[in-house]
């Protein structure tokens, strides 16, 4: 009989790809607003592929290079049919694509940080992802989710974890669902927080 790993949930984003997993439907929009090397697009577009009809991901980065690491990893990964069901844009997410309808996206994915492999000053930041937020909150459709992972192990990454804590902790409980994953026992680990917004 073979075991299932422990801990059962290996990192925050093992953690966010079940959580994923479990709140996408058939025909569901998603945005990736951290693309950087795609993996976390390329996740998204293999669970939306499943499905019929296929639904669409959004993407954005800042950095070309982040840009066209995801078209690569993409294009090796799946077929032409479903990459007209994905959007890319070099863009910083404090203002998303105008084709975004309010009440229109099921999941925001933000990864925060520096592109692996990139430039480590190039990272998010806290003032634009406080931004990108606030206009995040008006698109997510009715049961619909934020999901962003933090990495609170150097100075700036905590300040950012604590804007996004600190934005999660004043969402109205009625319409909103705020909470934050963290290992209490593992030192300045990356956490997960999860916004979902009420199905009314
Ligand atoms: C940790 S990486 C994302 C990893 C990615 N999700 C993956 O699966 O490979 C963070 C990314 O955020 C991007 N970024 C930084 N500031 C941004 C901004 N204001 N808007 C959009 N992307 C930004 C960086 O260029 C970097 O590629």
């Amino acid at each position: 009989m073979t075991r299932k790993p422990f801990p059962l949930f290996q990192t925050p984003l093992d953690l966010a790809h079940t959580y994923w997993q479990r709140l996408l439907k058939p025909g569901d929009h998603v945005v990736d607003a951290t693309c950087g090397n795609g993996h976390d697009t390329l996740f998204l577009v293999h669970l939306l592929s499943q499905f019929s009809p296929q639904g669409f991901v959004t993407a954005l980065d800042t950095q070309l290079q982040a840009i066209e690491n995801t078209r690569h990893i993409l294009s090796t990964h799946i077929s032409n049919d479903f990459l007209d069901h994905v959007s890319l844009h070099q863009q910083c997410h404090s203002v998303f694509p105008t084709y975004l309808e309010k009440g229109s996206v099921a999941l925001i994915v933000y990864n925060l940080g520096y592109l692996p492999g990139g430039d480590k000053a190039l990272t998010t930041s806290s003032s634009t992802t406080q931004s990108s937020l606030a206009a995040a909150l008006s698109l997510i459709k009715p049961g619909g989710a934020i999901s962003i992972t933090c990495y609170p192990g150097h100075e700036a990454g905590k300040l950012e974890e604590d804007m996004v804590l600190n934005f999660a902790a004043s969402l109205n409980p009625q319409e909103w669902s705020a909470c934050h994953h963290v290992w209490l026992n593992r030192r300045q680990a990356p956490s997960l927080v999860l916004l979902q917004r009420s199905h009314i």
